[in-house]
């Protein structure tokens, strides 16, 4: 293992300690911000509500691998846009894709609504010009994964609570987002009708279910941290008013980024408040700001600005760029993670070249020793969500499917995040972990075309709770006619 303290100086040392005491989730602190999670899901799905929305998604069952039809689907990251095209077909948990990438265009996150839909009106357009040149299309159904807290009254519509990730675009917020989506959409003359607006977690959970009847949670650790989870009606106190059958599934899009808002359980620490402080929305996702991707190259940024300003590290160096904020992604942390060198030289270079730093060999250990710190934090953190939805559930055995850029790349972040539930269940070692997060089939897209199609089939049996103008949405889609051959 690279990396070794033997040669560190004594003040870096008591440093590196110091580190380790206030970001070490220990296992008793785990189990506490379990228990107060389940706590706090279930006040989510009250009248009265708690911190985290638990959000109802409309999305009303699992897909059972036969649903057919043709379905586009937009995925509106953080980096990039997504347009796909998903084919269904009779063979049971198969689906056939075309997709096109656009870049996300940075000014687009703090510009204006209209500017916004604008943009991705074009895409469709663009997409649909090029996959479909020249054909008279009948209206094609659209499942648009809108990653951000909304409150759905129906599957197809979306009241945006607030932006989180660092988006902040004026005027969107405390609206239905698909009037104006579509309004940009009639514009261009696009064919395109939305069916469903859904969660990337959400989107997750189903298109994993797809294939794989163990799947009970779906999570995103990425640029923000999320997870969705199939509830029944009858749990939901904040539906009763709806008087649906007890027993009808609906996925909840918990929202859960915003857990502990009011700063009751989180070891925060110093940074963390910064963070908050500084970040569009003070005061808001809390759990999400010490865990995603957008936020963990962020607090290894700040505690290292502040061991400079209070000369423990780098004296007599110019650190401007490290000053900047936002400046270090988590890309940046997961190379130093994976330094697979003793004397720490790829970290040397990244410092080196990234932030013109030259660090000591003792500084590059801090350096790797709190990468490992802030990394093995949020796996730790991401665990008590999964946990909390399991007690919460009574479920003691199944799959989270998981996606996000973090899951996905971070090193070590899912054996840490394993090892972590290992933890808070005390699971007796050397036997198969009973929960299992593992990597998810492609939510936005496949996830996003199989809720439309659930959404299609329910219109079809007759079953429209929680769908705006039923009527509208068969009319000459490719995907109806098919299935209305079905029936
Ligand atoms: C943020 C969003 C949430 C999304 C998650 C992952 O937490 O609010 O809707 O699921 O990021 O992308």
């Amino acid at each position: 293992m690279p990396g070794s303290m033997a040669n560190v100086p004594k003040d870096l040392l008591q440093q590196i300690q110091h580190l380790e005491e206030i970001f070490t989730v220990s296992t008793e602190k785990m189990k506490e911000i379990t228990d107060h999670f389940v706590r706090e899901l279930t006040k989510g799905l009250t009248v009265e509500g708690g911190s985290i929305p638990m959000n109802p998604t409309w999305c009303m069952g699992f897909p059972t691998g036969y649903e057919t039809g043709t379905f586009l689907a937009l995925d509106m990251g953080g980096t990039n846009l997504r347009v796909c095209e998903i084919t269904l077909p009779e063979e049971k948990g198969e689906f056939d894709i075309i997709q096109s990438k656009y870049r996300m265009p940075e000014e687009l996150k703090t510009g204006t609504a209209d500017e916004l839909w604008g943009y991705i009106a074009d895409c469709l357009q663009q997409f649909i010009e090029y996959h479909h040149e020249g054909e008279d299309l009948d209206e094609l159904p659209l499942g648009f994964t809108f990653s951000y807290p909304a409150t759905q009254d129906y599957i197809n519509h979306g009241v945006l609570q607030r932006w989180t990730k660092g988006f902040d675009i004026d005027g969107v917020e405390g609206k239905d987002v698909v009037p104006p989506f579509e309004a940009a959409l009639a514009e261009r003359g696009v064919p395109i009708k939305l069916t469903a607006l859904i969660n990337d977690t959400t989107g997750t959970l189903i298109a994993s279910a797809y294939t794989d009847t163990a799947m009970k949670v779906g999570c995103i650790f990425g640029t923000g941290c999320n997870a969705a989870y199939m509830e029944t009606c009858g749990e939901v106190p904040k539906l009763a008013h709806m008087k649906l059958d007890p027993e009808t599934p609906i996925a909840i899009n918990c929202e859960w980024g915003a857990f502990d808002n009011e700063h009751v359980v989180l070891p925060r620490t110093q940074y963390d408040v910064i963070i908050d402080k500084e970040s569009p929305r003070p005061g808001q996702q809390a759990f999400e700001k010490m865990i995603a991707g957008l936020y963990l190259g962020e607090v290894f940024r700040l505690v290292l600005v502040d061991l400079y300003e209070k000369s423990h590290i780098f004296e007599g160096q110019d650190i401007a760029k490290l000053k900047r904020a936002y400046s270090l992604d988590a890309s940046f942390l997961s190379s130093i993670e994976e330094d697979p060198y003793e004397n720490l030289s790829e970290t040397q270079d990244l410092l080196a070249n990234k932030l013109s730093i030259q660090a000591t060999r003792p500084e590059l250990e801090l350096c790797r020793r709190l990468a490992e710190l802030i990394g093995t934090r949020a796996a730790r953190l991401s665990s008590c969500g999964v946990a909390a939805i399991a007690k919460k559930k009574g479920w003691e055995s199944f799959h989270v499917g998981a996606d996000g850029s973090v899951f996905n790349k971070y090193p070590h972040f899912k054996t840490r995040g394993a090892a972590a539930l290992r933890e808070i269940f005390d699971w007796p070692k050397g036997k198969r972990d009973p929960i299992d997060i593992r990597a998810a089939e492609d939510g936005s897209g496949v996830g996003a075309a199989l809720i439309a199609a659930l959404t299609l089939k329910r219109i079809q049996e007759g079953n429209v709770a929680g769908i705006q103008h039923p009527e509208t949405m068969l009319k000459g889609t490719k995907a109806a006619d098919k299935k209305s051959d079905q029936v």
